[in-house]
């Protein structure tokens, strides 16, 4: 009867607890040194042979029912725990996959890239230089003189910081103080165009006060306006993609050149046919700048030109509002990619 009950008492204990530990603990109570089993075994002394005979066999057969219960236990508890892992720990293999979307080229880095394929294609080195320029780059060495009505056109913005003169340093207004880094620091032939960002104080439609220009400058003994003439033409074929084009050269005024023209293109097909459009400045360049360069003007001679990168990709891409290319609405951008 006892030994029943104490059987039955070891089942309902170890069944009561869920982590390995506990059963342990739990076990001790019953097998342990000081445990129920134990001190009835060491009570088996007190009785005479015979009996103890019969009741070892007892405690005996008792003794191994709850070593068998505890055994079938813990194996229970040791599958719970990896049961309870492999559910943790599961991958889902049936969910659908994380993409992280591709990003796109913009519209006017497009331009950028093509535009310095089609140059470096026909020998042009590409250079690189300062947004925050000086008075000296941005307007005087380019034959601006001070306070000539001309330098108001291209207001900007300034940087609370001075050059070695002691003016305020700016926001470059064009690329064009990339032809006097570049010349001065190179030697002729100098066959450079000269791609970046520009600003001025100007905004609507066809203006942001950021934009992009890229600057082109040839300069070596006999290059003329007719050199100009050929590789802008043949530029403007290869960056529409188009021999349907015309491109004419009229003139303008531009301190650092002379003779300046404005280049204008007009599509003969498509949906802009017939409509002249601005694509550049250029010229040859102006013999004071030559010499800005650090050059006799008297033997080496060459041409400029400035194109507004943002205008080229308008007219490229059929968009009438340049304020779309800066400001980030991703339904506009998507479609360039
Ligand atoms: N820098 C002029 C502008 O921004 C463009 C230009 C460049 C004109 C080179 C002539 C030669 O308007």
């Amino acid at each position: 009867m006892e030994l029943d009950k104490l059987v039955h008492d070891a089942r309902a204990a170890f069944a009561a607890v869920a982590q390995p530990a506990a059963l342990e603990n739990e076990k001790a109570r019953f097998l342990g040194k000081t445990g129920s089993v134990t001190e009835l075994l060491k009570q088996l002394a007190k009785l005479s042979p015979e009996e103890r005979r019969t009741q070892g066999a007892r405690i005996n057969s008792a003794k191994e029912a709850i070593e068998a219960l505890l055994a079938e236990r813990r194996a229970q508890l040791a599958e719970a725990e990896l049961n309870a892992r492999l559910a943790q720990e599961s991958i889902d293999v049936t969910l659908p996959g994380r993409s992280r979307p591709a990003g796109g080229v913009h519209p006017v880095t497009r331009t950028w890239m093509r535009v310095e394929e089609i140059f470096r294609s026909i020998g042009f080195e590409v250079a690189d230089g300062p947004e925050i320029e000086s008075d000296w780059f941005n307007f005087t060495a380019l034959n601006n003189p001070e306070n000539h009505p001309a330098r108001s056109m291209q207001d900007t913005f300034y940087v609370d910081a001075r050059d070695a003169a002691g003016k305020l340093l700016m926001l470059r207004t064009h690329t064009s103080p990339m032809q006097v880094r570049y010349a001065r620091t190179h030697q002729p032939p100098i066959k450079v165009i000269a791609p970046g960002r520009t600003y001025r104080v100007d905004s609507d439609a066809t203006h942001s006060p950021m934009f992009h220009q890229v600057e082109g400058l040839w300069i070596d003994e006999g290059v003329s306006f007719a050199d100009l003439k050929g590789v802008y033409t043949d530029f403007l074929r290869r960056f529409f993609e188009s021999d349907d084009l015309q491109v004419r050269f009229r003139p303008s005024f531009f301190p650092f050149t002379e003779p300046s023209a404005e280049i204008d293109m007009m599509f003969t097909s498509g949906p802009n046919k017939g409509k002249w459009l601005e694509v550049s400045g250029a010229g040859q360049v102006h013999p004071t700048v030559v010499r800005n360069f650090g050059l006799d003007p008297e033997r080496y001679t060459g041409f400029a030109f400035g194109s507004g990168m943002d205008r080229l990709t308008m007219l490229r891409y059929g968009v009438d509002d340049l304020r779309l290319f800066f400001e980030g609405d991703l339904r506009f951008l998507r479609q360039f990619n």
